[in-house]
């Protein structure tokens, strides 16, 4: 399960929040060791969050919400991976509909970035889905497995294996307009199949997919039900500590 908490929370509301998120899912004697629970702080609580983690054992790992394709150099406001490894950042969101609709990010960036996460030891969590206009026409499975062969391109079947993909459809992110289980199933499916095509079967079914958008405390079960749905990549809801804590419980 995956908290993105977007622009939002300094660093001191990140470990407030992180610390209280711990001490729920610790209380509810919940076996979340099978449950992996990531946040995504913006990268000014990144140090904050490492060592209150590290400092008191907590099981809560955390992610970037971005990542440079570059790993060093004149390329001013970048992050690149090999300092976000060097905080103790398991994961990486890439690819987020709002940045390839605010900055341009195109399958080539992407495919990039993706490429520098890993070669830093950090796990992509790959963001694809479409646009409502997309989905009335019916054009949904192909362009979202589009954004899947572009992330994934010239991957190693070691290398893919290391990814999460994240299907959220642009048209359920922070509308309430939550995706059905149908839907999430459809597309999980088919993107599982793609990769089982793309490397191979063992990839594939060792693949995590996640749902992402209007992911809620009373919606979250009935998703996560869906057998080729593997956890949730949450926004707003991450944000709410006894939403997220709910929304935890779940694989
Ligand atoms: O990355 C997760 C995010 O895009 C979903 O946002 O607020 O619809 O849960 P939200």
């Amino acid at each position: 399960m995956v908290g993105n908490w977007k622009l939002n929370l300094d660093h001191l509301q990140a470990i407030d929040l992180v610390q209280k998120l711990a001490w729920t899912l610790a209380d509810a004697k919940h076996d979340y060791d099978l449950t992996e629970v990531v946040v995504a702080p913006s990268f000014t609580s990144l140090r904050s969050v490492q060592t209150l983690v590290d400092g008191d054992k907590l099981s809560i790992r955390y992610a970037s919400q971005d990542v440079s394709s570059h790993s060093s150099g004149a390329y001013t406001g970048e992050v690149s991976a090999e300092q976000l490894a060097k905080l103790g950042v398991s994961y990486a969101i890439i690819g987020h509909s709002e940045r390839r609709q605010y900055h341009g990010e195109a399958e080539e960036l992407i495919n990039a970035k993706v490429a520098a996460a890993l070669g830093a030891g950090i796990a992509p969590i790959v963001c694809v889905g479409e646009s409502l206009e997309v989905r009335h026409a019916k054009g949904h499975v192909p362009l979202t497995l589009g954004h899947v062969d572009g992330a994934l391109a010239g991957l190693t079947s070691e290398q893919a294996s290391q990814v999460v993909i994240a299907y959220e459809p642009v048209w359920a992110i922070g509308t309430g307009e939550v995706a059905t289980p149908e839907d999430a199933q459809e597309m999980a499916e088919a993107i599982r199949a793609r990769i089982a095509e793309t490397f191979d079967s063992g990839v594939a079914n060792g693949m995590r997919i996640l749902y992402g958008g209007s992911v809620k405390a009373d919606n979250v079960a009935a998703i996560m039900a869906k057998p080729d749905v593997d956890g949730a990549l949450v926004g707003g809801a991450s944000l709410v500590l006894d939403q997220f804590s709910a929304i935890a419980r779940f694989r």
